[in-house]
Parts: structure tokens; C-alpha cells; sequence
């Protein structure tokens, strides 16, 4: 018997290991069902304050870390750069010093540059919580694809995961591979060549040029977003070009496997990376991933802040 060893922030999926993600994913599995009460509340952090430092732009993460901390009846404070002395300048040291002095049990944090929350946890000495950090590391984002991929799937194990589009600027391609690989599932990255990292034969996946000749054996093709705010160049020549070779659209849907589900983190481009008829067809649980997100997030913040509770694995 060996104990899961505590989780003191989330910065990257790299820090954690099999048995913490289990945990993360069995928690969010009991505080799913919170979500369905009529009184979507409970006392665990009441008296704890969250602070959401968002200093790049959310709709998702941002709404589902507030709600999150909120059922688990937190105080929430929201703090983004605009409206905030970030914009008059202030250093990063300093905004975090600011955070420190007023005594949060826990802070999370967007930025654009990757590291940031790294930095802020060097700061603080309560949890620091990566919500999104530059082209590095998305690791709620992960987790909440896998648990909605587990519900689904029953399983994590074997699964032929492919991960189509934009893969070189995405924090969210990179927890994910690492968080797939850690649970033992298969992946294959497809992307052109100029949106694939530099080093990928490094990241110990397959890559294919096209999706077509890998539909039929996928469980999960999990398409990203074209990452338009992030290319200062022509990575392909149009979107129309983009859709017809790297865009899931309705007949390259009906090539999968009938229980195989399709997954996209959002915001999406609707007829660039997918079309309207592929996310809202009943093969798409995009919607459901964003449920599923406020219970991981919930999840996370419990087990950093509230769960000194350990659990015993065989
Ligand atoms: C992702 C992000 O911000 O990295 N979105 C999200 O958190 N739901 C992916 C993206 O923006 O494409």
C-alpha cells in the first residue's frame, strides 16, 4: 500500500503522477453530482478566498474556476490586467507581493507568458493554480478531457486518442499528450508541418500528415483551435485550404467508429476546424467537457486547499 503523495500546486501535468490524476478525476467524479442538486452548494472551503488572476483573455476557465470555488463556498476575488494597475504597469513581483499581503489560501492564473505561474508560486506560499500559461501548460484543461474521455470510454488505458489542428501554439495539445501518455492511452498528433513544435519527436507520439487514413480506429479525434491571436505569419494558405485538408466536417465524422466521441476545448472556429454540423451532432461532448470542467476545477481546489484527506491505492 502506498499512500497518493499531496498536491501542493498545479502548474504542470509533468508534476504529477498516475495515481494523483486518478484522484483528481475519482473527486471530480463525487462532486459532479453537487451540479445536480437543486442547492448546487457545500460548505468544504467556506471561509477560504480564491483569487482569479487573469491577466490574458477566458471564457470558459475563467467562469468555471469562479463557479467551482463558489459551489465549494469560497470567497472569490476576480482580478483581471484591465481595470487593474497590471496596465499601469506594475511589475509581476509586485502584483504578486500585493496578492501575498492580503492572505488568499489560494491563487489561479492566466497569462501569456509561459512560466508565470511558476514565477507567482516562487511568490506565494499558498497554492498557486495554472489556469493556462502561454504555449505551455493548460493542466485543468487536460484533466477535465480525460475525466469527459473516462465517462465516456470507461477507460483511459488503450485508447486511440488523435489530436488534430493548430498543435504548435497550443498549451492545451501539450497537457494533454502528457496527461494521455501518463494514463496509458495512444496518441497521434496531425497538424501541417509548420503548425507542429519543432522538437515533437520528442514528445514520444506518432504524427500523421492528414487525419483520413486514422478515423476508423480512433475512440477520441480531439480537434484544437486554429490559434489565429498567436500567428504573426501564413502558416497555410486560407482557411478554406485549412477545412478541406485538417477540418473535421460531417463526412470525415462518419468515417468513425460509432461509439468514438469528437472533443474540442473551445472557443471554436466553426467551418474552419470543425463545422457546425460536426460539434453540434451527438458524437460532439464539447459542451458536456465545460460541465465536466467545474468539476475538475472544483476537484483541484479541494484537494490543494481542503483535501489533507489521503487516499490508500493498492
Ligand atoms: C484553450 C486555451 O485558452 O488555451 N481554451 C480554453 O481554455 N477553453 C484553447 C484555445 O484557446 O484554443
Amino acid at each position: 500500500m502506498t499512500t497518493v503523495a499531496p498536491l501542493r500546486n498545479l502548474i504542470s501535468i509533468e508534476d504529477l503522477d498516475a495515481d494523483q490524476v486518478e484522484l483528481i478525476l475519482d473527486t471530480a467524479e463525487q462532486l459532479r453530482e453537487i451540479a445536480e442538486r437543486p442547492i448546487k452548494k457545500v460548505p468544504t472551503l467556506r471561509g477560504r478566498t480564491v483569487c482569479n488572476l487573469f491577466l490574458e483573455d477566458s471564457t470558459r476557465t475563467r467562469l468555471s474556476f469562479d463557479i467551482a470555488a463558489k459551489r465549494l463556498s469560497a470567497d472569490v476575488m476576480n482580478f483581471s490586467a484591465k481595470g487593474s494597475s497590471v496596465s499601469k504597469g506594475e511589475s509581476f513581483k509586485d502584483t504578486a507581493l500585493t496578492l501575498k499581503a492580503m492572505g488568499l489560501d489560494a491563487v489561479v492564473v492566466r497569462s501569456h507568458s509561459s512560466g508565470a505561474p511558476l514565477q507567482l508560486s516562487r511568490y506565494l506560499d499558498v497554492p498557486v493554480l495554472n489556469a493556462g500559461d502561454g504555449w505551455h501548460q493548460h493542466p485543468t484543461q487536460a484533466l477535465l478531457d480525460i475525466f469527459t474521455m473516462r465517462r465516456h470510454l470507461g477507460r483511459l488505458a488503450g485508447l486511440k486518442v488523435a489530436i488534430v489542428g493548430d498543435v504548435l501554439h497550443s498549451r492545451v495539445a501539450r497537457s494533454e499528450v502528457q496527461a494521455l501518455k501518463l494514463m496509458g492511452a495512444e496518441v497521434t498528433l496531425v497538424a501541417p508541418p509548420t503548425l507542429l513544435p519543432p522538437a515533437v519527436e520528442t514528445w514520444g507520439v506518432e504524427v500523421a500528415a492528414g487525419p483520413d487514413e486514422l478515423l476508423p480506429e480512433l475512440d477520441v479525434l480531439y480537434v484544437l483551435r486554429v490559434q489565429r491571436e498567436r500567428m504573426h505569419r501564413g502558416f497555410f494558405p486560407s482557411s478554406r485550404e485549412y477545412a478541406r485538408f485538417w477540418g473535421i466536417d460531417g463526412p470525415r465524422m462518419d468515417m468513425l467508429k460509432p461509439e468514438a466521441i469528437v472533443m474540442h476545448p473551445g472557443p471554436m472556429n466553426r467551418g474552419v476546424e470543425i463545422t457546425g454540423d460536426v460539434a453540434d451532432s451527438d458524437r460532439s461532448v464539447i459542451v458536456e467537457q465545460v460541465t465536466n470542467g467545474i468539476a475538475i476545477r472544483m476537484a483541484c481546489l479541494y484537494l490543494l486547499l481542503g483535501g489533507h484527506e489521503q487516499r490508500d491505492t493498492d
